[in-house]
């Protein structure tokens, strides 16, 4: 654990109190407001140096850290991109104050387009894998061993079996799939879409992987869930922009509060 991540969350402790954290969020397009939810301290990501600044518009950029449905978060509202720097570890810090904190499970949100028409716009995909199309690894440059890091049971299997149940519970449809990442942050032309699809991957999203991939670094078991907010490019004849993702995720956001809030009660 680097020197600065103890540093921050010694902060962290200062600030929001010192019993550790179970379970951190990060919370993609449109996904924010959950983190209004939480009764607990806001920190600015501004104060948390080396966090990533807010850069999209749609993310906020604050972690806030107290009790969600009896469990202990810490709920990044507002993630770092790699289109945004180049950097692909751009949530490498972030993640390691996690860990620091105490947590030891993670969940990823994110805004993503759908490859299958039975998995519609409005709804949710928990990712089971994924495919790192970016041609980047935020692991590159890591010195140590550490950083060949299996990725065959990244998607931990209890968690999505207790968010499947927990979507279940609120009679909620939670398929699963796999997520490609694409770097953005131009969205994809209809020729990818379709090599993709082929490639196996049932949606698309410019975030994600990097956090998986530095969690599952870190030691941190994690599941992700997409909200889907428009159909892969080619595959409907609306267009697809960032305003679009911004408008749908809310139908996508009100499901997810749901399964997230009956995971962490059960
Ligand atoms: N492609 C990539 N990222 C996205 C999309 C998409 O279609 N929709 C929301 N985020």
């Amino acid at each position: 654990m680097s020197k600065s991540a103890e540093a921050l969350a010694d902060l962290i402790r200062a600030r929001a109190g010192a019993a550790p954290v179970a379970l951190g969020l990060i919370l993609g397009s449109g996904l924010g407001h959950l983190a209004d939810a939480v009764n607990g301290v806001a920190i600015p990501y501004d104060d948390l140096a080396g966090f990533p600044h807010a850069g999209v518009s749609g993310h906020s950029a604050k972690l806030v850290v107290g009790d969600l449905e009896g469990t202990r978060v810490a709920v990044f509202a507002g993630r770092a991109h790699y289109y945004e720097s180049g950097r692909p570890d751009a949530m490498r810090l972030p993640l390691e104050v996690l860990r620091a904190l105490g947590a030891e499970r993670l969940i990823a949100t994110n805004a993503a387009g759908s490859l299958r028409p039975d998995i519609p716009p409005g709804g949710l995909m928990l990712l089971y894998d994924h495919i790192n199309f970016s041609g980047t690894n935020p692991l590159i440059g890591e010195p140590s061993d550490a950083r060949f890091v299996p990725l065959t049971d990244a998607h931990d299997a209890a968690m999505r079996a207790d968010l499947k149940a927990a979507a279940s519970a609120e009679n909620l449809p939670l398929p699963e799939g796999v997520y490609a990442w694409f770097s953005g942050p131009t969205f994809e032309t209809p020729a990818e879409i379709k090599a993709i699809r082929t490639l196996g991957a049932d949606a698309v999203g410019m975030s994600t992987v990097p956090e998986v991939i530095l969690a599952r670094f870190l030691g941190l078991r994690v599941a992700a869930i997409s909200t889907i907010t428009n159909m892969g490019a080619g595959m409907a004849d609306e267009e697809i922009s960032h305003a679009q993702t911004k408008a749908i995720a809310p139908l996508g956001a009100a499901k997810l509060e749901r399964v997230l809030r009956r995971y962490l009660r059960s």
